[in-house]
């Protein structure tokens, strides 16, 4: 029989590629979005499956809507990836992000128990609830130090599944992740503004590309990857909570040196603090100025992430490295501004 996914927040990154693997698996999908004055179906039409995937409009800060939503569609698996999900924004709309991140996952979750439905639930749970914990690599038992509003809704939301699952018997699992990226990573990003940046200054423009902590260090990975294991959760006879990661850590500093490797430039450090210039060693062109805008009221330096458990139990493994992920992000960011430079 075919099976029923109800992908939350199908618009954003993830939603994309876990859209696409699930229409690769043969579901019947459908994915929820809010309204909006944009386009919701940009990644999926990016992907090439927009015509595959069936929307209903969703906000999880309304209730009502959710129940619907969930009464019509009747699925047998439920992703939850809709969130507020940029950190640095967290600290200006602290409650929008609480309602959304932390609320919105309960009523999601609520509105599942109070239907009796049986659907498995999959909370897109982060490494960011880990925040400043002085433990690494970081595992499914190492505490919480969130360290922004986004990091504590988000251990709210974790908590509410596993409370959940032991209370109610719910098939509710967690996919505790590390950063990951790809070319449809939002631009606030500090991965995608390095390429697009990047790929502007080989285009010609004369901007660099202006950053914030150079220093903080990201297990990032390939989204591609994540929504594999998000899947692989939810075919397992009982839930749990899993870390995603690729176990190795890398600075803001180096994933800037990898991606500028892409266009052909090896990057030379000048300066301190807010006054440290990247440079392209052979011209001295600049390609990265400090900007301490960017810099975060309480930063989280360094989450490296521990994935044993998902390798042994979900057969879990990532297949993109930090510099393949670099590459693949700068070639599609250069393509995408010459496809557009042709049209226009
Ligand atoms: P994303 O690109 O920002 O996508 C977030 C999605 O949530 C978008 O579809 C967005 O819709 C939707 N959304 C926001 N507010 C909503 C609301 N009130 N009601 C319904 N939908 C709403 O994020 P992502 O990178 O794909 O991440 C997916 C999930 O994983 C998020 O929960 C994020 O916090 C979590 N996570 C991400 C990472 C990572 O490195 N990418 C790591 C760990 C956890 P609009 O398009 O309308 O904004
Ligand atoms: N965004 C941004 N912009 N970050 C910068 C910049 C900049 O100009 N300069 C330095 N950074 C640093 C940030 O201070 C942070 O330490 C790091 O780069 C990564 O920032 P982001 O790419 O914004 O991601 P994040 O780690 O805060 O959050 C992402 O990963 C989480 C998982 O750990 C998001 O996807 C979250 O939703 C996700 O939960």
């Amino acid at each position: 029989m075919t099976r029923r996914a109800l992908i939350v927040g199908v618009s954003g990154q993830d939603g994309a590629y876990l859209a696409r693997l699930l229409v690769d698996k043969g579901y019947e999908v459908h994915g929820a979005t809010r309204r909006t004055s944009g386009s919701p179906e940009a990644r999926l039409e990016a992907l090439g499956i927009v015509d595959a995937v069936r929307l209903h409009y969703l906000d999880l800060l309304e209730i009502t809507n959710i129940r619907r939503v969930l009464e019509r569609v009747a699925p047998d698996e439920v992703y939850n990836l809709a969130a507020q999900s940029f950190v640095s924004a967290s600290f200006e709309q602290p409650l929008v992000t609480s309602d959304v991140n932390a609320m919105g996952a309960l009523r999601l979750l609520e509105s599942l128990r109070e239907a009796g439905a049986r659907a498995r639930f999959y909370q897109a749970s982060t490494s960011e609830m880990f925040g400043n914990i002085p433990i690494r690599p970081q595992t499914e038992e190492t505490p919480f130090h969130p360290r922004s509003p986004y990091g504590f809704a988000k251990v709210f939301a974790h908590s509410a599944t596993v409370n959940y699952r032991e209370a109610y018997g719910m098939h509710a699992s967690s996919g505790i992740l590390f950063n990951h990226e790809s070319p449809l990573r939002g631009a606030e990003f500090v991965t995608r503004k390095i390429t697009t940046g990047l790929a502007r200054l080989a285009r010609g423009s004369e901007e660099p590309v202006a950053l914030g902590n150079l220093d903080a260090r990201r297990d990032w990975g390939f989204a591609g990857d994540y929504v594999e294991g998000m899947w692989r959760m939810l075919q397992q006879d009982a839930p749990g909570d899993y870390v995603l990661a690729t176990g190795i850590s890398t600075s803001v500093r180096s994933f800037v040196e990898h991606a500028a490797r892409s266009f052909g430039w090896s990057v030379e450090w000048r300066g301190s603090g807010r006054d440290e210039q990247g440079v392209d060693a052979r011209t001295g062109r600049r390609l990265v100025t400090i900007d301490p805008t960017f810099w975060r009221p309480a930063e989280v330096d360094h989450l490296l992430g521990n994935p044993a458990k998902a390798k042994a139990v979900l057969g879990w493994t990532p297949l993109v490295d930090v510099r393949g992920l670099a590459e693949m992000m700068a070639e599609a960011d250069l393509r995408r501004l010459a496809n557009a430079a042709v049209a226009a």
